[in-house]
């Protein structure tokens, strides 16, 4: 298997007026070629940043503090704004959730697409790059995308703009596409399109993807493998199978059992997990999901747990996982 983006022991904060905000705290992954990761956790996990620390785009109050991010072997922590100007957009791509706010809703969506196309191939000539982009909104299924490069943003559906942006990501053909909650806004029937079609369309270009979400039944459509975070740090790593039939993280439970498709039985209630995130200002030094677990013990709000191998390629933080840990209530017993 070959790796596309390497994530090693990253650590990202912003300053702000009520102190240092922690918000990923040591975090490492993989993202293979032609696969796709999804990451997931409830709002304020740290999904986003981790997704901006790679394209280097914390603004002026964030900053990558330690760690490593390669991007085919390359690292990227070192490169300066114009090298990572040129990596963003060509080789790395990105779709965010509202592309209402990406789009600038006085210019025609061809000319935007095609503006993109110019900033990495200054020698397409423009009738080129109005034919690129019809090639572009084709592949993105776009109905009758001759007719379609004069339109405005404002002309579009929801689902529409989420299928230009697509496209603009698609334009320079990268290696990487970072898609963070891109269809969240979008009704589940449009959603399940997006879906569809960035499946179609990774399997058609070999693309690599990041998807982030806070859905795990969005992951369970998309992704190989799933990175599960909160409180700044993954929880629990394994392939999709193995996340949905054999979780080993009391959050990633929690989560599961807040998925509605999950619960066969309709009159179950869906128990959303009780509780709210930790300040990441001043993150407990134990285990972040401590004070929400119903399984967590003295050690758990101590000591933050190590990783342990739960099988092959997949990893939890998890004191239950210890093999000191009591058998008793323990929802991994006998799964040591
Ligand atoms: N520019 C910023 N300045 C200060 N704190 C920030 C900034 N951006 C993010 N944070 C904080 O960093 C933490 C992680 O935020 P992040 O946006 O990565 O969460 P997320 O997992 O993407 O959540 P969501 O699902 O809501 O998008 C949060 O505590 C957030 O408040
Ligand atoms: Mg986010």
């Amino acid at each position: 298997m070959e790796t596309i983006l390497q994530v090693r022991d990253l650590h990202t904060s912003f300053l702000t007026s009520n102190g240092e905000v922690q918000a990923v705290r040591g975090v490492s992954f993989d993202v293979e070629k032609g696969k796709t990761l999804g990451i997931v956790g409830e709002s304020g996990s740290g999904k986003s940043v981790t997704s901006l620390s790679i394209l280097q785009l914390l603004g002026s109050t964030g900053r990558i503090n330690s760690g490593s991010i390669k991007l085919d072997g390359e690292e990227l922590t070192t490169k300066n704004k114009k090298e990572m100007r040129r990596i963003r957009g060509g080789r790395i791509a990105m779709i965010f959730q509202d592309p209402m706010t990406s789009l600038n809703p006085l210019i025609p969506l061809g000319d935007q697409v095609g503006e993109m196309l110019w900033e990495h191939k200054k020698e397409m000539s423009k009738a080129e790059r109005d034919a690129k982009v019809v090639e572009l909104f084709r592949m993105v299924r776009i109905p009758e995308p001759e007719k379609r490069l004069k339109s405005y943003p404002h002309e579009f559906s929801g689902g529409m703009r989420q299928r230009v942006m697509i496209a603009m990501a698609l334009a320079c053909r990268p290696e990487l596409l970072i898609a963070d909650e891109p269809t969240t806004a979008l009704d589940v029937s449009i959603q399940d399109q997006i879906l569809k079609l960035m499946r179609s369309l990774q399997q058609e270009m070999g693309m690599s993807i990041m998807f982030i979400t806070h859905d795990l039944g969005v992951v369970a459509e998309l992704a190989d493998r799933v990175a599960v975070m909160y409180g700044g740090l993954i929880m629990e790593e394994a392939d999709i199978f193995d996340i949905f039939k054999d979780p080993r993280h009391p959050y990633t439970l929690g989560l599961l059992a807040s998925i509605p498709d999950m619960n066969q039985d309709k009159s179950k209630k869906l128990q959303p997990i009780p509780g709210s995130p930790p300040d990441m200002i001043r993150p407990p030094k134990g285990c972040p999901f401590a004070p929400r677990c119903p399984y967590a013990m003295r050690i758990c709000a101590d000591e933050l747990p190590p990783y342990v191998s739960t099988g092959e390629n997949r990893r939890s933080m998890c004191w239950l996982l210890d093999p000191e840990a009591p058998e008793t209530g323990n929802p991994f017993r006998n799964k040591k």
